[in-house]
């Protein structure tokens, strides 16, 4: 039997960057599975694809394959359709294409199966929206990351000005809250927290102290 550690929260959370620092600490395979959405709305983005156009969406989803592999430092790569698309998948605009078309039920079934076959093989640690609620609703560990609005768009300014990529606080603050809306109202597997997840809000807290007390939590359960 294996170990599974959900993590699911708003965006700009630190989810991320928790999870990774987690999964190294204590050894586990990290699972990204915003980084499959995101692969998924690149697809639909390079084909001219509108976002909202459910029927054709459905209709192009048994075209793509999504899959991922790790590099030799342990870092996931996202392959699309046999090409590794990792770099090309963190701009706002993929961003809210994900949030956009990940409402989709055919876009969530092409994934849902791919990210519950990976908990059957190794210890994973699996960062998302739904990974509690959904995908591992017996994960061994539920963590529900959030932090308020201000700061994780301060957060995610910082760390795209520490980028060089040109950027304005407000409309990141606006794009955060437009996409917390898409991801917590759409229909299917939206976001919220597990009833037996442990709540976590990172707004005064360092990455570390976040850590410590996902760390924590595991050791309660091991
Ligand atoms: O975590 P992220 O920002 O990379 O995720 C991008 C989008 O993908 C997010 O706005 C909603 C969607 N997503 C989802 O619906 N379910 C998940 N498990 C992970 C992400």
């Amino acid at each position: 039997m294996y170990y599974s550690i959900a993590i699911d929260g708003p965006a700009g959370a630190g989810k991320s960057t928790i999870a990774k620092k987690i999964a190294k600490d204590i050894d586990f395979i990290y699972v990204d599975t915003g980084a499959m959405y995101r692969a998924i709305a690149l697809y639909f983005l390079r084909k001219g694809i509108d976002g909202h156009d459910a029927e054709r969406i459905a209709e192009e989803c048994p075209n793509i394959k999504v899959s991922l592999s790790y590099d030799e430092e342990g870092r996931q790569q996202v392959i699309l359709n046999g090409e590794n698309v990792t770099p090309l998948i963190r701009s706002e605009e993929v961003s809210m294409m994900a949030s956009l078309t990940s409402a989709i039920p055919a876009v969530r079934a092409a994934l849902l199966d791919l990210q519950r076959n990976m908990a059957l093989t190794s210890n994973i640690l699996m960062d998302g929206r739904d990974i509690g609620t959904h995908v591992l609703p017996d994960a061994s560990l539920k963590i529900y990351l959030t932090a308020s609005t201000a700061i994780r768009a301060r957060r995610r300014y910082d760390e795209m000005c520490e980028k060089g990529i040109d950027c304005n606080l407000d409309q990141i603050e606006k794009d955060i809250i437009e996409r917390d809306r898409q991801d917590m109202n759409r229909e299917i597997a939206p976001l919220r927290r597990a009833e037996d997840a442990v709540l976590i809000d990172s707004s005064d807290m360092s990455i570390d102290e976040v850590v410590k007390a996902v760390v924590t939590e595991f050791e309660k359960i091991k």
